[in-house]
């Protein structure tokens, strides 16, 4: 496993990470058994992935809950991630969306983030959290300028509670806002082989500021692993439901462009989901991948997508197929 500096903070990661958004359940992803949640966070660190990351709004408050009972005998051997500005204890903040009974408002105000804080540590049943995101950015009404919520992290650094600041959603513009207000060490964006869109502004921005770019969502919430068949109709409401490459003329394509990978995968001695991991590794020195999974299996495999080290040809080849579709 290769480990990372994250941005310019004395953290290293590993290039891949565990993402528990769907540990947190609730109508996004289903029911699930927290025991093997547990195993799998846990199975995930003795494996050397040793970056988590959560928000309390991953099941309102249970994925923190999850994440802290797995990791609360192993805390030294595992960075935390998790996220602030997504809050459903009142309706201060601009509204978001209503979820499984909860009104969600943005709001990273220094006064939101402050009390953010001591509910994840709360969660998480630990002093301190490794990286501290903004999960989304501020919009009207209730706009907050970046120097308040820059102020609001920095106080948090030194006080020890926070050891990295991160955030995520962002523009270029907000980026340049961050880091003239403090250190912004990583952003986390929305990145796959299929959805390239922060590659104009964003992973050149992030390069010129020695910011670690975070790819979430790398595997389409399980497409790009090749597990879905062209029939496959994602539930109303679930996470998958209403995203454009699961409607289904996109997810015909795109189960046409992994079965024509055929020959890489024998090249590789791999699957679709190692080559889409060793493709988004190879777009940057300081580019991580963060790969939600709730099973062992999910996350031993893909973890093999960090050893593969794609010749220039074949990330070129795998960018124009995409372009084909
Ligand atoms: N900052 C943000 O706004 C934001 C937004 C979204 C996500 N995130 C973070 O990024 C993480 C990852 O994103 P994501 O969960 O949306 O999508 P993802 O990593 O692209 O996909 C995760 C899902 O794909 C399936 N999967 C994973 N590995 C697999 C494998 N080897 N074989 C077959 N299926 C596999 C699993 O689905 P099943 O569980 O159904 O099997 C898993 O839950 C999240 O957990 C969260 O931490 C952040």
């Amino acid at each position: 496993m290769l480990y990372k500096q994250i941005g310019q903070s004395d953290l290293k990661a590993s290039v891949v990470a565990l993402g528990t958004w769907a540990i947190g359940g609730g109508s996004w992803w289903g029911q699930n058994d927290d025991k093997e949640s547990i195993k799998t966070i846990q199975a995930t660190i003795s494996q050397g992935v040793n970056l988590i990351d959560t928000a309390p709004v991953y099941g309102f408050g249970h994925s923190e809950e999850v994440v802290g009972k797995a990791i609360k005998d192993r805390r030294s051997q595992v960075l935390i991630s998790t996220k602030c500005g997504l809050r459903w204890t009142d309706q201060k903040g601009s509204y978001y969306f209503s979820r499984d009974g909860k009104d969600v408002y943005k709001n990273i105000s220094k006064q939101g983030i402050k009390n953010d804080v001591e509910m994840s540590l709360k969660r998480l049943e630990t002093d301190y959290i490794d990286i501290y995101f903004t999960h989304w950015q501020s919009v009207e009404p209730f706009l907050i300028p970046v120097s308040e919520t820059m102020e609001a992290l920095v106080e948090l650094k030194k006080e020890g509670k926070i050891r990295a600041i991160g955030a995520s959603n962002v523009t270029g513009e907000q980026i340049e806002e961050y880091v003239k207000y403090g250190q912004l060490d990583i952003i986390q964006e929305k990145y796959s082989i299929i959805d390239r869109r922060t590659e104009k502004e964003l992973l050149p921005l992030a390069k010129k500021h020695h910011i670690t770019f975070q790819a979430y969502s790398p595997l389409e919430q399980g497409l790009l692993t090749g597990k879905m068949t062209k029939d496959y109709r994602p539930e109303a409401g679930s996470a998958r439901s209403g995203k454009k490459w699961y409607e289904p003329q996109n997810l015909a394509k795109v189960v046409d462009m992994l079965a024509g990978w055929q020959d890489l995968c024998k090249k590789y001695e791999c699957t679709p989901t190692h080559l889409v991991i060793a493709w988004l590794i190879a777009q940057g020195e300081n580019v991580n991948v963060l790969c939600g999974a709730r099973k062992i299996e999910q996350l031993e495999d893909n973890i093999k997508g960090a050893d593969i080290i794609l010749a220039t040809e074949d990330v070129q080849r795998m960018r124009e197929s995409v372009l084909a579709l």
